[in-house]
């Protein structure tokens, strides 16, 4: 199987994890994109979906699945999205499409966040994957020399904006070895929006397309 047919494997196992009548959170990235399509095979019996990005929303939408404003939800059962890596903790750095702020937000709602992935994420420490972090604009370059001092090599992704108007950071070089502490560290530098580090809230259920079929680990 090519990974794309593994991302699309992973992609359709999340529908077994959809309640009827729910309103769905859906991640960004081309294994949601599989899942968004398969979700719209069973649109008749959810209520519809949170988005975490406009690219999502426009998929979502074109397959008649309404979207709703996160503001006029109360709660969400599943958040089900994407990784760019997954530690064996389940903690992932996520946000190589540049949604990393608006999915941490919707997984900060959801009861329940399952990852959906290819077996070319799983790595044993998080790193080699450059880590993104959205910066307000005007804080690009104070951002950037922070981050060096916190032991990486910050790169501004060109021609980027975020769906929020804002800037990536993409930290290269770091090995990380406690992602709670640097999700937090991170955080806590003026002009940082969030960064790709999904530790403190990280994934439940972790769906994995490997070319034995798909692995569920918890
Ligand atoms: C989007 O900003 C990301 O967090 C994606 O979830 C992540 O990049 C995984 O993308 P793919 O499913 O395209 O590999």
């Amino acid at each position: 199987m090519t990974q794309d047919e593994l991302k699309k494997a992973a992609g359709w196992a999340a529908l077994e994890y959809v309640e009827k009548g729910s309103i769905v959170g859906v991640g960004t990235g081309s294994t949601v994109n599989h899942f968004i399509d398969a979700l719209a095979t069973i649109r008749e019996d959810i209520q519809g979906a949170v988005s975490s990005s406009i690219a999502s929303t426009q998929r979502l939408e074109a397959l008649g699945i309404e979207v709703f404003d996160l503001n006029s939800v109360p709660c969400l059962d599943i958040y089900v999205d994407g990784a760019d890596e997954i530690d064996s903790n389940n903690n992932m750095i996520k946000g190589g499409g540049a949604a990393l702020t608006r999915e941490k937000i919707v997984a900060a709602v959801a009861n329940k966040f399952v990852c959906i992935i290819d077996d070319t994420k799983n790595v044993d420490v998080l790193g080699d994957f450059p880590l993104p972090v959205e910066v307000i604009p005007m804080a690009r370059s104070y951002v950037g020399r922070e981050l060096v001092k916190l032991g990486g090599d910050p790169v501004y992704r060109e021609g980027v904006v975020t769906d929020n108007g804002n800037i990536i950071l993409d930290v290269y070089n770091m090995q990380i070895t406690d992602p709670k502490a640097l999700e937090i560290a991170i955080n806590g530098l003026v002009g940082v929006v969030t960064n790709g580090l999904f530790a403190i809230r990280g994934a439940d259920i972790v769906l994995t397309g490997t070319q034995n079929g798909v692995k569920t680990t918890k």
